[in-house]
C-alpha cells in the first residue's frame, strides 16, 4: 500500500494533522497509510504529548527531538533528521502543515529528493516578510507538488504567485475538527470546573514573537487587557503560551489582576473556553479562526492577517499592540453578533485533501 510521511512539530500542526488521520482511517484505510514523523519544535506535555491522547492520533513513528534553538539551528537539525528518515524509508510523499519551521524543512528536505510534497494550509499570506512564517510558508508552497488552500484568499493569493495549476481549494481542515470536536468538548466540564460562566470572561492568547520578544508591545498589550477588564468588569483568562512565560519571567513582568492565568490547555478545553468566551484577544491564528467558527467576536493583536476575511465580515478587528486601538475594538465588538458564513469549506476537508493526494502519489 502507498505510504506518506506526514511531518508536524509545533502544537497547531498536531491539532491539524487530527484532522486527515482521523479520515485516513475511516475512509481510506486500504489505499493509503501514514507515518508521522515529529520534529520535537515543542515538546512540553501540554504543547505537544496532550494532544496525542486526547485526539487519538497515532503516536509518531519517529521523533527527531530537535528542541528550541535559533531558526537557522532548528531547521538545520530538522532537515538533517528528516533527510535521513526519508533515505531510509519509502515514502510516496511528504504532507506538511501550515508555516512553521517544521513546515519549511518538510518541504525542503522532500523535494530536494524528489519526493511530492503536500502542503495543507497553502496560500495564506500576511505580506509581511518579517515574519519567520511568511518566509516558510512562501518557501513550502513554492516546492509543494500539491497546495491546499483553505479559503478563496488563499486560492486568489497562489494564482497571483502563478500555482494555480497545482492548487486546490479544500477547506480548513481546523473547521473539520472543530465540528467533530465540539459536542466533546462541551461536555468536558471545563468551565465549571474551573470556576467559570459562559458569556461571562474574555479569552486571550498570546505568541508572536513580535508581541512577546518586543517589550513595548508586550506591555502595551498587558496594560490593554487591564483596560478591558475594568471597562467590562470581566476576568481575562489566558492560557499562557511557554515562550510568553519565559519572557515574563525574563521581563520581570506581572500580569494585571484579575487575569486568570493557566498553563496551555488541551485542545477540548481550549474549544470549551473559546465557546464560553464573550469576546477574543488574540494573536493567534488559529485561534482567529476558531472564534470565527464559533461564532465568538474577535480583537486581533496584530497589524495585518491572513485570515482577512474574517475582518471583511466584520467578525474582528486588526487592533495591533495600540491599548486605545484594543479598546475602540473591544467597544465596537462587544455587543455585535458573528454570523458564520461558508468561508472556510463544507467541514470535510480531509477528505478533499486524501482524494487529491491519492491522483498525486505512486
Ligand atoms: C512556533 C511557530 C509559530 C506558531 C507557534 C504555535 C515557527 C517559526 N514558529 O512558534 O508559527 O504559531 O509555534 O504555537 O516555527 N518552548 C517551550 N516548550 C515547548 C515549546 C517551546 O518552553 O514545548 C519555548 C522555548 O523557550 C522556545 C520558545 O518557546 O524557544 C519558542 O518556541 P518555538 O517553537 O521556537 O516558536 P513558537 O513561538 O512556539
Ligand atoms: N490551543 C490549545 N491550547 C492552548 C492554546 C491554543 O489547544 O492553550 C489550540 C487552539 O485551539 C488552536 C491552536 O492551538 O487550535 C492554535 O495554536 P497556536 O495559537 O499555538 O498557533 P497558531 O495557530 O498561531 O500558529
Amino acid at each position: 500500500m502507498r505510504k506518506i510521511l506526514t511531518i508536524i512539530g509545533a502544537r497547531p500542526q498536531i491539532i491539524k494533522a487530527a484532522a486527515i488521520s482521523r479520515a485516513l482511517r475511516r475512509d481510506f484505510s486500504t489505499q493509503l497509510a501514514e507515518d508521522i514523523l515529529h520534529t520535537g519544535q515543542h515538546y512540553d506535555d501540554n504543547m505537544s504529548r496532550i494532544f496525542f491522547n486526547e485526539l487519538d492520533i497515532p503516536q509518531p513513528h519517529y521523533n527527531l527531538g530537535v528542541g528550541s534553538g535559533t531558526h537557522g539551528s532548528q531547521s538545520a537539525r530538522m532537515l538533517e533528521g528528516i533527510e535521513q528518515v526519508l533515505l531510509e524509508g519509502s515514502y510516496s510523499g511528504v504532507l506538511v502543515y501550515g508555516d512553521t519551521n517544521s513546515t519549511l524543512a518538510g518541504a525542503l528536505a522532500a523535494s530536494k529528493l524528489c519526493i511530492p510534497v503536500f502542503h495543507v494550509e497553502a496560500g495564506l499570506r500576511s505580506f509581511n516578510m518579517a515574519m519567520p512564517e511568511e518566509q516558510n510558508r512562501l518557501v513550502a508552497d513554492h516546492l509543494a507538488t500539491r497546495l491546499y488552500a483553505p479559503t478563496q484568499t488563499a486560492v486568489t493569493n497562489l494564482s497571483h504567485e502563478g500555482l494555480t495549476e497545482r492548487t486546490l481549494l479544500s477547506g480548513d481542515i481546523m473547521l473539520d475538527n472543530t465540528l467533530h470536536y465540539l459536542p466533546q468538548a462541551l461536555r468536558n466540564g471545563f468551565l465549571q470546573r474551573n470556576g467559570l460562566t459562559d458569556g461571562q470572561y474574555i479569552l486571550a492568547t498570546l505568541h508572536r514573537d513580535f508581541n512577546t520578544d518586543n517589550s513595548i508591545r508586550l506591555q502595551a498589550i498587558l496594560h490593554a487587557i487591564q483596560e478591558i477588564m475594568h471597562v467590562s468588569g470581566l476576568p481575562v483568562v489566558l492560557p499562557l503560551h511557554p515562550r510568553t512565560a519565559n519572557r515574563l519571567k525574563e521581563l520581570d513582568l506581572t500580569l494585571p489582576d484579575g487575569v486568570r492565568q493557566m498553563p496551555p490547555v488541551s485542545y477540548l478545553e481550549m474549544l470549551a473556553l473559546e465557546h464560553g468566551a464573550s469576546l477574543l484577544l488574540t494573536d493567534s491564528g488559529g485561534v482567529q479562526k476558531e472564534a470565527y467558527f464559533l461564532q465568538r467576536p474577535c480583537v486581533i493583536l496584530r497589524p495585518e492577517t491572513e485570515w482577512q476575511e474574517i475582518v471583511d465580515e466584520g467578525a474582528a478587528i486588526l487592533a495591533d499592540a495600540d491599548p486605545s486601538r484594543i479598546l475602540d475594538a473591544y467597544h465596537t465588538l462587544s455587543n455585535r453578533p458573528v454570523c458564520r458564513q461558508p468561508l472556510f469549506g463544507d467541514g470535510q476537508a480531509a477528505q478533499h485533501i486524501i482524494n487529491d493526494i491519492l491522483k498525486y502519489i505512486q
